[in-house]
C-alpha cells in the first residue's frame, strides 16, 4: 500500500479527492493543509476517522516540516493540490499566491527530490495560458500567457516543475483542468456565490458584461482524471482536463435562478474583475486518447445537483457565513490541549 503527501486537502478539490481516494483505492493519505480562510475541516467530517486519512496542520512552505511528514509515514508521492486560488483576491494583494503557489511548490519539490519520491502531480490550471478569442481551445502546446497574478504564479510553479524534471529528474507530472463546481467549494467563487445569493434572493453579482465564457466540469470528474493521470502519465508531460461544456457566466447565473424558481430581476451588473479573462476552453484530447478518460457528469445533471447540495447543506453554509468552520479544527481535532 503506497502513503500519499496530498496538500491543501481541506479545500475544495482536495477534500473531494481525497474522499474520491478512500472509495476507489487503497492508498493512505496524510493531508497536509494551512487551513488559511479557504480550508475548512468540515469538508472531510465524513470521512475524518478513517484509519488511511492523517491531517497535519501546516504550510508547504514550511521544508522542515515536509521532510519529517515524509520520513514519518514513509511518502512514496504527492499530489499538491494547495494553493490561494481566489482570483479576485490575488489582484487585492497577489505576494500570498508566490508565497504558496511558487515558494510551497518549490519545497515540494525539493523534496521529492531529496527523498527520490516516486511521483509528484502538480495541480495546475488551464488560466496559465491565458484568454481564448471566440474560437478554438487551449491544447497542451498553447503557449503559457497569464494574465492574473493567480495564473501568473501557478505558470511559475509549472516552469518550476518542469525544470525539476529535467534537470532533476525529479518524476512530476502537470495536470491543467478547467473551472470547477460540485460539494464544498468555498462561497466565494462563481457558482456558490450565485447558488447562495439567489437562495436567500440577495442579488446576483456579474462581472462586466457576462458574457465572459468558462469550461466547466463536475469535481468528480477532476478527481479521476488527477488520479489517472498521477497513476498513469508520463512523466515530465501536461495533461489538460476539461468536459467541453463552455457556457457565458450569464446562462450559468440563469439556469441557476430558474432551478430555484428566483426571478431575473436578481442578476445585478456590477464593475468588471481588472485584466478580466475573456473565454476559457479546453481541448482535452491527449487524456482521452493516451489514458482513456471521459467526463462522465452532464453539465445540466451536475449543476442540478449541485444545486440541491447547498441546499441541503445550509449548516455548512452557516458555519462558512458566521466563521465557526474555523473552529472545527480546535473542536475535533486538538482534544482541547
Ligand atoms: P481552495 O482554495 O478551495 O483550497 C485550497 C486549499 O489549500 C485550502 O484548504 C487551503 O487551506 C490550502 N492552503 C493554502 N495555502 C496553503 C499552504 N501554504 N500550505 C498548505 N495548505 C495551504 O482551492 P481549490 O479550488 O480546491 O483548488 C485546488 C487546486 O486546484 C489549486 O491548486 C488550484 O489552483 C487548482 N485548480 C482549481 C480549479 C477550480 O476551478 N477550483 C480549477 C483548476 C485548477
Ligand atoms: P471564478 O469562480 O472566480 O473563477 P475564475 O478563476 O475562472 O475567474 O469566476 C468565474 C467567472 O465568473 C469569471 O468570469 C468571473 C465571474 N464572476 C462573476 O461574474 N461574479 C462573481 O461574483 C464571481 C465570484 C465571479
Amino acid at each position: 500500500m503506497s502513503t500519499l503527501l496530498l496538500t491543501g486537502g481541506a479545500g475544495f478539490i482536495g477534500s473531494n479527492l481525497i474522499r474520491f481516494l478512500l472509495r476507489t483505492t487503497d492508498v493512505r493519505i496524510v493531508n497536509l493543509d494551512a487551513l488559511t480562510y479557504a480550508g475548512n475541516l468540515e469538508n472531510l467530517s465524513d470521512v475524518e476517522h478513517d484509519p488511511r486519512l492523517t491531517f497535519v496542520k501546516g504550510s508547504i512552505t514550511d521544508a522542515d516540516l515536509v521532510d519529517r511528514i515524509i520520513t514519518t509515514y514513509s511518502v512514496d508521492g504527492i499530489i499538491n493540490c494547495a494553493a490561494e486560488s481566489h482570483v479576485d483576491r490575488s489582484i487585492a494583494s497577489a505576494a500570498p499566491f508566490v508565497d504558496t503557489n511558487v515558494t510551497g511548490t518549490l519545497v515540494l519539490l525539493e523534496a521529492a527530490k531529496k527523498h527520490g519520491l516516486q511521483r509528484f502531480l502538480q495541480m495546475s490550471t488551464d488560466e496559465v495560458y491565458g484568454s481564448l478569442g471566440p474560437v478554438g481551445a487551449f491544447s497542451e502546446d498553447t503557449p503559457i500567457a497569464p494574465n492574473s497574478p493567480y495564473s501568473a504564479s501557478k505558470a511559475s510553479a509549472d516552469l518550476l516543475v518542469r525544470a525539476f524534471v529535467h534537470t532533476h529528474n525529479v518524476p512530476a507530472v502537470i495536470t491543467r483542468c478547467s473551472n470547477n463546481y460540485g460539494p464544498y467549494q468555498f462561497p466565494e467563487k462563481f457558482l456558490p456565490v450565485m447558488i447562495l445569493n439567489a437562495m436567500e434572493e440577495r442579488p446576483l453579482p456579474i462581472y462586466g458584461n457576462g458574457l465572459q465564457v468558462r469550461d466547466w466540469i463536475h469535481v468528480d470528474d477532476h478527481c479521476a482524471a488527477v488520479w489517472l493521470v498521477y497513476t498513469k502519465g508520463r512523466v515530465g508531460e501536461v495533461y489538460n482536463i476539461g468536459a467541453e461544456n463552455e457556457r457565458p457566466n450569464l446562462h450559468v447565473a440563469r439556469e441557476i435562478l430558474r432551478e430555484l424558481g428566483k426571478t431575473e430581476a436578481l442578476l445585478t451588473y456590477v464593475t468588471d474583475r481588472p485584466g478580466h479573462d475573456v473565454r476559457y476552453a479546453i481541448n482535452a484530447s491527449k487524456i482521452r486518447t493516451e489514458l482513456g478518460w471521459r467526463p462522465t457528469r452532464s453539465f445540466d445533471e451536475g449543476l442540478r445537483a449541485t444545486v440541491a447540495w447547498y441546499r441541503a447543506h445550509q449548516a455548512w453554509c452557516e458555519n462558512i457565513r458566521t466563521g465557526a468552520y474555523q473552529d472545527y479544527y480546535e473542536r475535533n481535532y486538538t482534544s482541547g490541549t
